[in-house]
């Protein structure tokens, strides 16, 4: 039998077309790029969740001379938070970048392994992770849970 996996997300040209709390979050997003860590690859990379109280915090990518070392932006995001809090729930993350190298106008979407452990994470909350992808300017894609980006994921029902 032959299947299909579908992928529903939003694509928008501009930020300005966004609701004026998605254009806040991946606002801070933006900024937050200039706080990462990346010498190697020159492509600054920062996460920004907005959390169901409202509160927005970030992550950034944070590299290592010893490559695979280094973290990405979206780990260091759900790092920082679940070692602050023990409670909460992400309505969305903004995913923006500054590549030093080259431009920033086209969304980037989260590697594979960023996936993952989104996709995790969101199923510990038991709630939808909305993501919101842009570079620092030109276009918007958003999905509304991490798990569409990740078809037939390794879970923890494997494990059973
Ligand atoms: N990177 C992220 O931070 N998040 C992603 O989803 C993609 C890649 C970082 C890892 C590395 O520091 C740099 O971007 C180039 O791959």
């Amino acid at each position: 039998m032959k299947k299909q996996w579908v992928l529903d997300y939003e694509e928008y040209n501009s930020s300005e077309e966004l609701s004026l709390q998605d254009q806040e979050l991946l606002n801070v997003a933006r900024g937050a790029t200039k706080n990462a860590y990346a010498p190697y690859s020159q492509f600054l990379v920062a996460a920004a969740a907005r959390l169901e109280d409202g509160t927005i915090h970030t992550g950034t990518n944070q590299e290592n001379a010893s490559y695979p070392v280094g973290m990405c932006a979206e780990q260091t995001l759900i790092l920082g938070l679940t070692t602050k809090y023990n409670q909460f729930k992400i309505n969305s993350i903004a995913v923006s970048y500054s590549n030093l190298n080259g431009s920033s106008n086209h969304p980037v979407s989260p590697c594979g392994k960023c996936r993952q452990f989104l996709n995790e994470f969101e199923s510990r909350l038991q709630a939808p992770i909305r993501i919101i992808m842009s570079g620092l300017s030109g276009k918007v894609w958003i999905v509304n849970s991490i798990a569409d980006l990740i078809p037939l994921a390794f879970s923890s029902d494997a494990l059973i």
